[in-house]
């Protein structure tokens, strides 16, 4: 490989912290924090006054535990910081689970919170395209989920090419730069309000603890005590 060449480096590559130091807890931001409060609340985890502050430019934030600090960052971005051991626990979505598939994630417990689904939608006057294969020997869709999208059309025989967006995948079909998007749909209403409609479920969604594999075989103690934390308090909840 050239000197220059751009390197991706593997979760595996990295360090574990000190075993003195306070665990990381990585948190998404947006609608499964605020889903996940009550359940972190239960737990014993209560973030420092800050952390509700949201002028603040913080991301790590000190907890009524000194044993657990907690970073705030991208949803996707929580599955990648654990798999590195950057934070050494953390609470994510399935579908950025099955996304990155990191073998480095151990997902011990499903929260229940976060509930929705990866769906394929298309335009409502364009039905039955995701059907046909034949019809879509070029489909082109839009996602933030390009491993997932890709699997799915390859297992149905479907070369799929992705445009890879972030956010507002609604547009992409109206403004044609793909023919169906692949998207979390919670209530419909996105969908709906674009002119779209669901035709297929990838899969359902929840969000799950997660903690990295080498801190829980390096501190058992420390890691599973966390563990039982959320599960106790998911106990308490039902
Ligand atoms: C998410 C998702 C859908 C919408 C689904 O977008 O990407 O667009 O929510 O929810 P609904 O079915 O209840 O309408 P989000 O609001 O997070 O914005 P983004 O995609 O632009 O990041
Ligand atoms: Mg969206």
């Amino acid at each position: 490989m050239s000197e220059n060449a751009l390197t991706v480096l593997s979760p595996a590559q990295t360090a574990v912290p000190e075993t003195d130091s306070p665990l990381i807890l990585a948190l998404p931001k947006g609608r499964i924090l605020k889903a996940a409060a009550p359940l972190l609340h239960r737990a014993g985890i209560v973030p420092g006054p800050d952390f509700n502050d949201e002028k603040s430019r913080l991301l790590r934030f000190e907890t009524n535990d000194p044993n657990i600090d907690v970073v705030r960052v991208r949803s996707f971005d929580v599955a990648t910081f654990v798999a590195f051991g950057g934070a050494q626990i953390g609470i994510c979505g399935a579908d950025v689970l099955m996304e990155f598939d990191y073998p480095e994630i151990y997902a011990p417990l499903d929260l229940g919170i976060g509930g929705c689904r990866i769906s394929i939608a298309q335009p409502r006057d364009r039905s039955g395209l995701e059907d046909n294969p034949n019809r879509l020997s070029q489909v082109r869709v839009a996602t933030k989920y390009p491993s997932i999208t890709r699997r799915h059309f390859a297992a149905r025989g479907i070369n799929a090419s992705i445009v890879h967006l972030h956010g507002a995948m609604e547009l992409a079909p109206v403004l044609d730069l793909s023919h169906l998007i692949v998207d979390l749909v919670d209530t419909g209403s996105t969908l709906r309000a674009n002119g779209l409609e669901e035709t297929h479920t990838i899969a359902h969604v929840t969000s799950r603890l997660i903690v990295n594999r080498t801190a829980l075989k390096t501190q058992p103690e420390r890691i599973s005590a966390i563990i039982n934390r959320f599960r106790t308090a998911l106990a308490s909840s039902a």
